[in-house]
Protein backbone atom coordinates (compact mmCIF):
# COMPACT_ATOMS: atom_id res chain seq x y z
CA UNK A 1 0.00 0.00 0.00
CA UNK A 2 1.33 3.33 -0.93
CA UNK A 3 0.07 6.20 1.83
CA UNK A 4 -0.87 9.81 0.19
CA UNK A 5 1.36 12.26 2.60
CA UNK A 6 0.31 15.28 0.36
CA UNK A 7 -3.30 16.62 -1.51
CA UNK A 8 -4.09 19.61 -2.94
CA UNK A 9 -6.37 20.76 -5.86
CA UNK A 10 -4.52 22.31 -8.54
CA UNK A 11 -7.59 23.43 -10.34
CA UNK A 12 -11.19 22.32 -10.49
CA UNK A 13 -9.91 19.58 -12.45
CA UNK A 14 -6.82 18.33 -11.86
CA UNK A 15 -4.81 17.55 -8.18
CA UNK A 16 -1.30 16.99 -6.95
CA UNK A 17 -0.70 13.95 -4.90
CA UNK A 18 2.87 13.66 -2.37
CA UNK A 19 2.72 9.78 -2.11
CA UNK A 20 5.08 7.65 0.11
CA UNK A 21 6.92 5.23 -2.57
CA UNK A 22 10.84 4.83 -1.19
CA UNK A 23 11.62 2.53 -3.57
CA UNK A 24 10.64 4.20 -7.05
CA UNK A 25 11.90 7.56 -5.01
CA UNK A 26 15.50 6.40 -5.14
CA UNK A 27 15.58 4.75 -8.75
CA UNK A 28 13.51 7.26 -10.50
CA UNK A 29 14.96 9.83 -13.35
CA UNK A 30 12.97 12.42 -15.35
CA UNK A 31 10.55 11.11 -17.96
CA UNK A 32 9.36 8.05 -16.03
CA UNK A 33 6.34 7.21 -15.16
CA UNK A 34 4.29 4.38 -12.75
CA UNK A 35 1.68 2.32 -13.15
CA UNK A 36 -1.36 2.96 -10.38
CA UNK A 37 -4.16 0.70 -9.44
CA UNK A 38 -6.28 2.60 -6.98
CA UNK A 39 -8.16 -0.72 -5.43
CA UNK A 40 -8.99 -4.16 -5.87
CA UNK A 41 -11.71 -2.84 -8.12
CA UNK A 42 -9.66 -0.64 -10.08
CA UNK A 43 -7.98 -0.37 -13.85
CA UNK A 44 -4.45 0.18 -14.10
CA UNK A 45 -3.39 3.35 -15.27
CA UNK A 46 -0.07 5.49 -15.51
CA UNK A 47 0.94 8.96 -14.35
CA UNK A 48 4.10 10.44 -14.79
CA UNK A 49 6.60 10.80 -11.77
CA UNK A 50 7.10 14.47 -12.02
CA UNK A 51 9.07 14.68 -8.89
CA UNK A 52 10.52 12.51 -6.07
CA UNK A 53 11.96 12.80 -2.68
CA UNK A 54 14.84 9.99 -2.01
CA UNK A 55 15.03 10.96 1.74
CA UNK A 56 11.83 11.27 2.66
CA UNK A 57 11.03 8.07 -0.06
CA UNK A 58 8.12 10.16 -1.39
CA UNK A 59 7.06 10.82 -5.11
CA UNK A 60 4.99 13.24 -6.68
CA UNK A 61 1.87 12.83 -9.24
CA UNK A 62 -0.62 15.62 -10.86
CA UNK A 63 -2.95 14.32 -12.21
CA UNK A 64 -5.96 15.57 -14.89
CA UNK A 65 -9.82 13.80 -13.71
CA UNK A 66 -10.57 13.39 -16.74
CA UNK A 67 -12.36 9.48 -15.86
CA UNK A 68 -13.00 6.94 -13.65
CA UNK A 69 -9.97 6.57 -12.60
CA UNK A 70 -8.28 9.59 -12.37
CA UNK A 71 -12.02 10.44 -10.69
CA UNK A 72 -11.36 8.03 -8.04
CA UNK A 73 -7.74 8.97 -7.49
CA UNK A 74 -8.99 12.92 -6.54
CA UNK A 75 -11.23 11.96 -3.89
CA UNK A 76 -8.59 10.22 -2.26
CA UNK A 77 -7.72 12.33 1.00
CA UNK A 78 -4.52 12.46 3.02
CA UNK A 79 -3.52 9.38 4.80
CA UNK A 80 -5.41 7.29 2.66
CA UNK A 81 -3.75 4.41 0.79
CA UNK A 82 -2.69 3.71 -3.06
CA UNK A 83 -3.35 -0.44 -3.53
CA UNK A 84 -0.42 -0.70 -6.06
CA UNK A 85 1.94 1.58 -7.17
CA UNK A 86 4.42 -0.01 -10.47
CA UNK A 87 7.50 1.96 -10.95
CA UNK A 88 9.68 3.82 -12.25
CA UNK A 89 8.76 2.41 -15.72
CA UNK A 90 10.22 4.17 -19.29
CA UNK A 91 13.09 5.17 -20.27
CA UNK A 92 14.34 8.02 -18.74
CA UNK A 93 14.40 11.60 -20.91
CA UNK A 94 17.50 11.77 -23.04
CA UNK A 95 19.60 14.65 -21.95
CA UNK A 96 22.83 16.08 -23.50
CA UNK A 97 23.96 19.60 -24.00
CA UNK A 98 21.95 20.77 -27.09
CA UNK A 99 22.30 24.25 -26.93
CA UNK A 100 19.07 26.05 -26.88
CA UNK A 101 16.02 23.41 -26.09
CA UNK A 102 12.36 24.67 -25.81
CA UNK A 103 10.23 22.75 -24.20
CA UNK A 104 6.43 22.91 -25.54
CA UNK A 105 3.25 22.08 -22.76
CA UNK A 106 -0.15 21.47 -22.82
CA UNK A 107 -3.22 20.61 -20.75
CA UNK A 108 -1.97 18.25 -18.11
CA UNK A 109 1.40 18.05 -20.02
CA UNK A 110 2.73 20.83 -18.09
CA UNK A 111 3.19 18.96 -14.96
CA UNK A 112 4.62 16.14 -17.15
CA UNK A 113 7.01 18.76 -18.72
CA UNK A 114 8.48 19.84 -15.19
CA UNK A 115 10.74 17.41 -15.09
CA UNK A 116 12.58 17.18 -18.34
CA UNK A 117 12.39 20.87 -17.80
CA UNK A 118 15.07 20.32 -14.93
CA UNK A 119 16.78 17.56 -16.41
CA UNK A 120 17.66 19.43 -19.86
CA UNK A 121 18.48 22.45 -17.94
CA UNK A 122 21.02 20.61 -15.77
CA UNK A 123 22.63 19.22 -19.24
CA UNK A 124 23.79 22.62 -19.51
CA UNK A 125 20.55 23.64 -21.71
CA UNK A 126 19.09 27.00 -22.18
CA UNK A 127 15.63 26.01 -21.97
CA UNK A 128 12.58 28.09 -23.21
CA UNK A 129 9.88 26.45 -21.72
CA UNK A 130 6.10 27.33 -23.56
CA UNK A 131 2.86 26.21 -21.54
CA UNK A 132 -0.22 26.69 -22.45
CA UNK A 133 -4.01 26.16 -20.87
CA UNK A 134 -7.82 26.86 -22.02
CA UNK A 135 -7.94 29.89 -19.61
CA UNK A 136 -5.95 31.58 -16.48
CA UNK A 137 -7.72 28.98 -14.11
CA UNK A 138 -6.42 25.45 -15.66
CA UNK A 139 -2.61 27.10 -15.88
CA UNK A 140 -0.81 24.79 -13.36
CA UNK A 141 2.99 24.98 -12.03
CA UNK A 142 3.68 28.28 -13.34
CA UNK A 143 6.33 29.32 -10.60
CA UNK A 144 7.85 26.03 -10.66
CA UNK A 145 8.29 26.31 -14.25
CA UNK A 146 9.56 29.77 -13.78
CA UNK A 147 12.41 28.86 -11.42
CA UNK A 148 13.07 25.53 -13.92
CA UNK A 149 13.34 26.89 -16.96
CA UNK A 150 15.94 29.59 -18.30
CA UNK A 151 12.42 31.42 -19.83
CA UNK A 152 8.70 30.34 -19.38
CA UNK A 153 5.85 31.67 -22.33
CA UNK A 154 2.91 31.03 -21.25
CA UNK A 155 -0.53 31.25 -23.50
CA UNK A 156 -4.28 30.31 -23.15
CA UNK A 157 -6.68 29.87 -25.70
CA UNK A 158 -9.24 32.68 -24.75
CA UNK A 159 -6.90 35.22 -24.04
CA UNK A 160 -7.54 35.30 -20.31
CA UNK A 161 -3.78 34.88 -19.27
CA UNK A 162 -0.47 35.15 -20.98
CA UNK A 163 -0.35 35.14 -24.91
CA UNK A 164 -3.88 34.58 -26.65
CA UNK A 165 -3.30 31.16 -28.71
CA UNK A 166 -1.67 28.29 -29.22
CA UNK A 167 2.19 27.38 -28.18
CA UNK A 168 3.17 26.64 -31.01
CA UNK A 169 2.31 30.60 -32.29
CA UNK A 170 4.72 30.94 -29.61
CA UNK A 171 7.24 28.47 -31.18
CA UNK A 172 7.04 29.74 -34.98
CA UNK A 173 7.60 33.70 -33.65
CA UNK A 174 11.01 32.32 -32.33
CA UNK A 175 11.67 30.81 -35.35
CA UNK A 176 10.87 33.37 -37.63
CA UNK A 177 12.56 35.52 -34.80
CA UNK A 178 15.73 33.50 -35.57
CA UNK A 179 16.01 32.13 -32.47
CA UNK A 180 15.63 28.64 -33.43
CA UNK A 181 16.10 26.04 -30.70
CA UNK A 182 18.65 22.96 -31.16
CA UNK A 183 16.12 20.57 -29.93
CA UNK A 184 12.38 20.47 -29.44
CA UNK A 185 10.33 18.37 -26.82
CA UNK A 186 6.23 18.41 -26.74
CA UNK A 187 4.49 17.11 -24.26
CA UNK A 188 0.31 17.21 -24.10
CA UNK A 189 -2.83 15.91 -26.25
CA UNK A 190 -1.95 14.49 -29.68
CA UNK A 191 -3.58 16.95 -31.79
CA UNK A 192 -0.82 19.26 -30.06
CA UNK A 193 2.21 17.17 -30.38
CA UNK A 194 1.47 16.77 -34.12
CA UNK A 195 1.10 20.17 -34.42
CA UNK A 196 4.54 20.58 -33.27
CA UNK A 197 6.19 17.97 -35.15
CA UNK A 198 4.91 19.50 -38.37
CA UNK A 199 6.24 22.85 -37.59
CA UNK A 200 9.51 21.69 -36.93
CA UNK A 201 9.57 19.37 -39.41
CA UNK A 202 10.65 21.73 -42.66
CA UNK A 203 13.49 23.07 -40.45
CA UNK A 204 14.96 20.20 -39.05
CA UNK A 205 14.61 20.54 -35.41
CA UNK A 206 15.16 17.30 -33.66
CA UNK A 207 11.39 17.23 -31.87
CA UNK A 208 10.77 14.38 -29.09
CA UNK A 209 7.09 13.71 -28.03
CA UNK A 210 6.35 11.68 -25.11
CA UNK A 211 3.17 9.66 -26.04
CA UNK A 212 0.24 9.04 -23.73
CA UNK A 213 -0.48 5.87 -25.52
CA UNK A 214 -3.42 3.54 -23.52
CA UNK A 215 -1.29 1.17 -20.87
CA UNK A 216 -2.73 -1.72 -19.19
CA UNK A 217 0.64 -3.56 -17.92
CA UNK A 218 3.68 -1.33 -18.55
CA UNK A 219 5.90 -4.18 -19.24
CA UNK A 220 5.61 -4.81 -23.08
CA UNK A 221 3.00 -7.94 -22.40
CA UNK A 222 -0.44 -6.81 -23.46
CA UNK A 223 0.27 -5.01 -26.69
CA UNK A 224 -2.23 -1.70 -26.00
CA UNK A 225 0.51 0.97 -26.08
CA UNK A 226 1.51 -0.61 -29.59
CA UNK A 227 2.50 2.80 -32.00
CA UNK A 228 4.45 2.63 -35.09
CA UNK A 229 7.38 5.05 -35.19
CA UNK A 230 8.82 5.28 -38.44
CA UNK A 231 6.88 2.12 -40.19
CA UNK A 232 8.19 -0.08 -37.20
CA UNK A 233 6.08 -1.27 -34.42
CA UNK A 234 7.16 0.36 -31.01
CA UNK A 235 5.58 -0.51 -27.37
CA UNK A 236 5.15 3.03 -25.55
CA UNK A 237 5.77 1.28 -22.14
CA UNK A 238 9.49 -0.13 -22.54
CA UNK A 239 10.49 1.95 -26.04
CA UNK A 240 9.32 5.06 -24.95
CA UNK A 241 7.12 7.35 -23.74
CA UNK A 242 9.60 9.20 -25.89
CA UNK A 243 9.57 9.18 -29.69
CA UNK A 244 11.19 11.33 -32.77
CA UNK A 245 8.24 13.52 -33.16
CA UNK A 246 8.64 13.54 -36.88
CA UNK A 247 8.44 9.48 -37.38
CA UNK A 248 5.52 8.96 -35.26
CA UNK A 249 2.17 7.93 -36.73
CA UNK A 250 -0.12 10.09 -35.09
CA UNK A 251 -3.55 9.20 -37.67
CA UNK A 252 -3.03 5.81 -35.90
CA UNK A 253 -2.65 6.63 -32.42
CA UNK A 254 -5.46 9.23 -32.48
CA UNK A 255 -8.10 6.24 -33.91
CA UNK A 256 -6.32 3.63 -30.95
CA UNK A 257 -6.63 6.69 -27.93
CA UNK A 258 -10.66 6.10 -28.80
CA UNK A 259 -11.03 2.67 -29.23
CA UNK A 260 -12.49 2.73 -25.33
CA UNK A 261 -14.19 5.60 -25.30
CA UNK A 262 -18.02 4.11 -24.85
CA UNK A 263 -16.84 1.68 -22.10
CA UNK A 264 -15.43 4.79 -20.19
CA UNK A 265 -18.44 6.50 -20.57
CA UNK A 266 -19.69 3.88 -19.09
CA UNK A 267 -17.56 3.06 -16.44
CA UNK A 268 -17.49 7.40 -15.44
CA UNK A 269 -21.80 6.89 -15.27
CA UNK A 270 -21.63 3.77 -13.07
CA UNK A 271 -18.38 5.62 -11.35
CA UNK A 272 -20.51 9.32 -10.91
CA UNK A 273 -23.91 7.25 -10.03
CA UNK A 274 -22.09 5.11 -7.31
CA UNK A 275 -20.84 8.27 -5.43
CA UNK A 276 -24.13 9.93 -5.70
CA UNK A 277 -24.96 7.13 -3.47
CA UNK A 278 -27.15 4.96 -6.13
CA UNK A 279 -27.75 1.12 -5.72
CA UNK A 280 -25.46 0.22 -8.96
CA UNK A 281 -25.65 -3.34 -9.96
CA UNK A 282 -22.39 -5.14 -11.16
C1 LIG B 1 3.33 7.46 -19.98
C2 LIG B 1 2.07 8.19 -19.61
C3 LIG B 1 2.13 9.17 -18.63
C4 LIG B 1 0.97 9.85 -18.26
N1 LIG B 1 1.08 10.81 -17.29
C5 LIG B 1 -0.01 11.47 -16.89
C6 LIG B 1 0.07 12.44 -15.83
O1 LIG B 1 1.14 12.70 -15.25
N2 LIG B 1 -1.07 13.05 -15.46
C7 LIG B 1 -2.28 12.77 -16.06
O2 LIG B 1 -3.28 13.36 -15.65
N3 LIG B 1 -2.39 11.88 -17.04
C8 LIG B 1 -1.29 11.20 -17.48
N4 LIG B 1 -1.41 10.24 -18.46
C9 LIG B 1 -2.76 9.93 -19.00
C10 LIG B 1 -3.53 9.09 -17.98
O3 LIG B 1 -2.94 7.81 -17.90
C11 LIG B 1 -5.01 8.93 -18.42
O4 LIG B 1 -5.61 10.20 -18.37
C12 LIG B 1 -5.76 8.01 -17.46
O5 LIG B 1 -5.37 6.69 -17.69
C13 LIG B 1 -7.26 8.15 -17.70
O6 LIG B 1 -7.93 7.14 -16.97
P1 LIG B 1 -9.39 7.40 -16.43
O7 LIG B 1 -9.97 6.09 -15.98
O8 LIG B 1 -9.42 8.50 -15.46
O9 LIG B 1 -10.16 7.92 -17.70
P2 LIG B 1 -10.82 7.08 -18.88
O10 LIG B 1 -12.24 7.48 -18.99
O11 LIG B 1 -10.48 5.63 -18.74
O12 LIG B 1 -10.02 7.63 -20.10
C14 LIG B 1 -10.04 8.97 -20.53
C15 LIG B 1 -8.99 9.09 -21.63
O13 LIG B 1 -7.68 8.89 -21.04
C16 LIG B 1 -6.87 8.06 -21.87
N5 LIG B 1 -6.57 6.77 -21.17
C17 LIG B 1 -7.47 5.93 -20.62
N6 LIG B 1 -6.88 4.86 -20.05
C18 LIG B 1 -5.58 4.99 -20.26
C19 LIG B 1 -4.44 4.20 -19.93
N7 LIG B 1 -4.55 3.06 -19.25
N8 LIG B 1 -3.24 4.63 -20.34
C20 LIG B 1 -3.11 5.83 -20.98
N9 LIG B 1 -4.15 6.63 -21.32
C21 LIG B 1 -5.36 6.23 -20.97
C22 LIG B 1 -7.67 7.83 -23.14
O14 LIG B 1 -7.34 8.83 -24.10
C23 LIG B 1 -9.08 8.01 -22.70
O15 LIG B 1 -9.96 8.35 -23.73
C24 LIG B 1 -0.28 9.55 -18.88
C25 LIG B 1 -0.34 8.56 -19.87
C26 LIG B 1 0.82 7.90 -20.24
C27 LIG B 1 0.77 6.83 -21.27
S1 LIG C 1 1.24 -1.31 -21.67
FE1 LIG C 1 1.17 -3.38 -22.31
S2 LIG C 1 2.66 -3.49 -23.85
FE2 LIG C 1 2.84 -1.46 -23.11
Amino acid sequence: MYRIIEKKKLTPESVFLRVEAPRIARRRRAGQFVILRIDETGERFPLTIVDSDPEEGTITLVAQEVGTSTKKLGRLKEGDSILDVTGPLGHPTEAENWGRVACLAGGIGVAEVLPVVKEIRAAGNFTQAIIGARNQDLVILEDELREAANELYITTDDGSYGRHGLVTEVLHDLINDGAIPDRVYAIGPLPMMRAVADLTRPYDIPTIVSLNALMVDGTGMCGSCRVTVGGETKFTCVDGPDFDGHQVDFEELGKRQKIYIPQEKCSLERFELSASGANVKE
